[in-house]
């Protein structure tokens, strides 16, 4: 009989578009090291909306920064679209980050004298695709999250919702193979938050993109394929299949 798989990890042999293998992270306090991140593994499957929930100051946001090449860890190895990027140097992670992957923000992080088409288009620009052709990716990817109408908006002209919607549209623009969303409807309410997940979950399935997203809004969870609990620095359940019972379980 095969041992049960551990928490956050994948059968053998599954597709798996990104790894962590025994990564730990601590931060100094004072005098304090405080261990944020124990020896922590887990494996991401391709065209999944993928959940990481877990209490505040777990280690979500440092998880993602970590998987996603934004931090090093002190120990331990990342694999992502088969490449370690623990061991890249910080202009391989700078090429990898811009042609691979998308980043989705609570606080939005939009450019106050922007329109909407102007956010999008701006890494597009990093990517010296054609004049033409970002135009185009840029309206194609407004239009998908529902903004045709308002891309000539500013952010201030813009609902919450809205913003993320633009922020949404400016990762998926790139086409990325990866999409990382930290607390990405935590600033929204319960509409505009449900809007902005049905459309990361769309993403997913559409463009075969691997969204991982971390946060600790429970409206999320019935929405993910796939849960990952986090408690003290590791991975303590994973969770798929009929998710809704997670929401009924103390
Ligand atoms: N740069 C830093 N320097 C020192 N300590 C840090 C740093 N970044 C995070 N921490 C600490 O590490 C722990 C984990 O922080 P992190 O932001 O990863 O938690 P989180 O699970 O994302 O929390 P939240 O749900 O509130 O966003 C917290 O105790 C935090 O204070
Ligand atoms: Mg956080």
């Amino acid at each position: 009989m095969n041992a049960p798989l551990q928490p956050g990890l994948l059968p053998a042999a599954s597709p798996c578009t990104l790894e962590a293998r025994l990564i730990s992270k601590s931060y100094r306090s004072g005098r304090l090291q405080v261990q944020v991140l124990s020896e922590l593994s887990l494996a991401i499957a391709p065209a999944e909306l993928t959940l990481i929930v877990g209490p505040s100051g777990c280690g979500k946001s440092t998880l993602l920064s970590i998987i996603s090449g934004l931090q090093n860890p002190d120990a331990g190895r990342v694999v992502a679209l088969g490449q370690d990027i623990s061991k890249a140097s910080r202009q391989v992670l700078e090429r990898f980050r811009l042609h691979h992957t998308g980043f989705v923000f609570q606080g939005y992080n939009l450019f106050p004298a922007l329109t909407a088409l102007e956010q999008v288009q701006l890494p597009l620009s990093y990517l010296r695709l054609p004049r033409r052709e970002i135009l185009h990716r840029a309206q194609e990817a407004l239009a998908e999250v529902g903004l045709s109408a308002k891309t000539q908006r500013l952010p201030a002209e813009l609902s919450g919702g809205e913003k993320q919607r633009v922020a949404i549209a400016r990762a998926l623009a790139k086409k990325p193979d990866l999409l990382f969303a930290d607390e990405p409807t935590s600033a929204l309410d319960a509409a505009s938050g449900q809007t902005i997940i049905d459309l990361l979950h769309r993403i997913a399935r559409h463009h075969a993109t691997t969204v991982l997203c971390v946060s600790h809004d429970p409206r999320l969870i019935r929405h993910a394929d796939r849960v990952l609990a986090m408690e003290d620095g590791v991975i303590h359940r994973d969770w798929r299949g009929d998710i809704r019972l997670l929401e009924e379980t103390p």
